[in-house]
């Protein structure tokens, strides 16, 4: 076939609706067009409408369809309904916010990819994430490759992949759950059960709610996936790589990151961004802790007052993200009262509701990271060369901090034994965090990993051919 007669990839790509998706699914869907596909990316309403007010100052970028139009490349860009009216409290109603997702979302969806099949746009290509439970069923009846975009660690997926041993060994599923080492996963050498993600853990009995019915059905559903991307680096999880690569075509093509890293074209923030770099300017090298707990988790109260009184005994200069629903959206105040004033006058810390964190990691003043262990927070910390205190809260950050606290050693644990904070302990290990003999030894380290990940990148680094070689298989695949 000569090249002018080969079918260029339409895909419709539907990223989770939830911030940490969407930032890694933006950036992978504009590689995509700039390797010469056509992308539909659909947001909900809701994502659209919470970006849309957050860039109304203008800082973050364009929309994605703008952006991509200025760089020239084809994306297309829609929104669907996820059931639920703009002004619903999706953070404060989770359980039916995740039934909307298991029982009213697939319907919008379908009715949305068959409008597209049926128009005149020669769509080929569905992508989908993988925590979403319908993909394979709506590639199937359109006759659409499904690629299942994973936004994760490749541990964390090939554990929810092998849930079934989970079960059957007796670490998940009973009353009384296995507490020993699991060593019978394939390409995992060992993990503990209190390294499991947070649904998975033997201290979590409720088996049967919304979050463990959708995970049945998702990884499941994964099985019939054409393709798997992952937002990793072969390098840092070979084997669990290799291992999922035997069952289905798996491409590690991490990290996933804007081009240029800091000034992303496209605005991705669900929140308004406050500017620290000013702030930052002021302050010495490597002397700022920043602290954030992701999008989504929630602390409790008393942990946070507890993370609150250990910075102030530290005498670190700090940037702390306080999410207006990090303890819960009916919960407006959820620093200790006075806190805020006291840093701010001392001029030792600024308290933002969200920021840039990618241009405040990079800022030579930052020096550490305490952090709740989301997987783009990772990569981005040592993609800057920034060491992290963990703090994990839910879901799969109790696995990611064993990747970077156990494996790879960039990072080390906030609390030890019990997950109970206390501003005494807290204080004690951001000094460990930033000064001295184990600070300068996780620099050491975090250089080496950081260089991984750069190489992984860079011309015949494995992420860059693993990029290279998905394009080719989709393009064999429909033409
Ligand atoms: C959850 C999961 O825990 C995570 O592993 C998964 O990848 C996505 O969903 P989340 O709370 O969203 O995590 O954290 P994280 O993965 O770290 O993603 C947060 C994103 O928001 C990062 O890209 C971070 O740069 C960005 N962010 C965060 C900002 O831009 N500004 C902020 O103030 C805080």
């Amino acid at each position: 076939m000569v090249d002018e007669d080969r079918k260029r990839p339409h895909a419709i790509f539907f990223p989770y609706p939830l911030q940490g998706h969407v930032i890694p699914a933006v950036h992978f869907a504009t590689k995509l067009a700039s390797a010469g596909f056509t992308i539909t990316f659909v947001n909900t309403h809701f994502v659209h409408h919470q970006i849309s007010k957050s860039g109304a100052d203008g800082r973050g970028g364009d929309d994605i369809f703008t952006a991509s139009r200025k760089a020239g490349l084809d994306i297309r860009y829609e929104t669907i309904s996820d059931g639920f009216p703009l002004g619903f409290d999706r953070s404060l109603n989770h359980d039916q916010f995740w039934e909307g997702a298991l029982h009213v979302l697939p319907a919008h969806v379908e009715e949305f990819v068959e409008r597209k099949v049926s128009s005149k746009e020669k769509v080929s290509v569905l992508i989908a994430d993988t925590f979403f439970v319908w993909p394979s069923t709506v590639a199937k009846k359109y006759n659409l490759l499904y690629v299942s975009f994973w936004t994760e660690p490749a541990l964390v997926l090939t554990i929810y992949y092998h849930l079934h041993l989970l079960r059957s060994h007796g670490h998940f599923g009973s009353q009384d759950n296995r507490t020993d080492t699991i060593d019978y996963i394939p390409g995992v050498r060992a993990v503990e059960p209190t390294d499991l993600m947070s649904y998975l853990q033997p201290s979590c009995k409720d088996t049967s709610s919304i979050c463990h019915r959708i995970i049945d059905k998702a990884f499941d559903d994964v099985k019939r996936a054409d393709f798997i991307i992952i937002n990793t680096v072969r390098e840092l999880e070979e084997e669990t790589i290799s291992a999922l690569h035997q069952t289905q075509p798996t491409y590690a093509i991490g990290p996933i990151f804007p081009t240029g890293f800091i000034d992303s074209p496209v605005a991705t923030s669900m929140w308004p961004e406050s500017n620290c770099t000013q702030w930052l300017d002021s302050k010495p090298p490597g002397s700022v802790l920043y602290v954030s707990f992701g999008s989504y988790a929630h602390a409790s109260k008393p942990a946070i007052h507890e993370i609150a009184r250990g910075l102030l005994q530290s005498g670190v200069n700090f940037i702390w993200v306080v999410r207006p629903d990090i303890v819960s959206s009916d919960d407006p105040d959820p620093l200790p009262v006075g806190f805020e004033q006291k840093a701010r006058e001392e001029g030792r810390g600024l308290v933002v509701v969200w920021c840039s964190q990618n241009k405040v990691l990079s800022h030579c003043a930052v020096g550490g990271f305490l952090t709740h262990c989301g997987w783009n927070s990772i990569l981005e910390s040592i993609w800057c060369g920034v060491p992290l205190l963990c703090f994990p809260l839910y879901t799969d950050q109790f696995t990611n901090r064993k990747l970077t606290v156990d494996d790879w050693k960039v990072g080390i644990n906030l609390c030890d034994g019990d997950w109970v904070i206390r501003g005494e302990e807290v204080s004690k290990k951001i000094d460990r965090l930033m000064r001295g003999e184990t600070a300068e030894d996780l620099r050491v380290k975090i250089k080496k990993v950081k260089k991984v990940l750069e190489d992984a990148w860079a011309a015949g680094g494995s992420s860059e051919t693993g990029f290279r070689q998905f394009v080719e298989d989709i393009e064999v695949k429909i033409n």
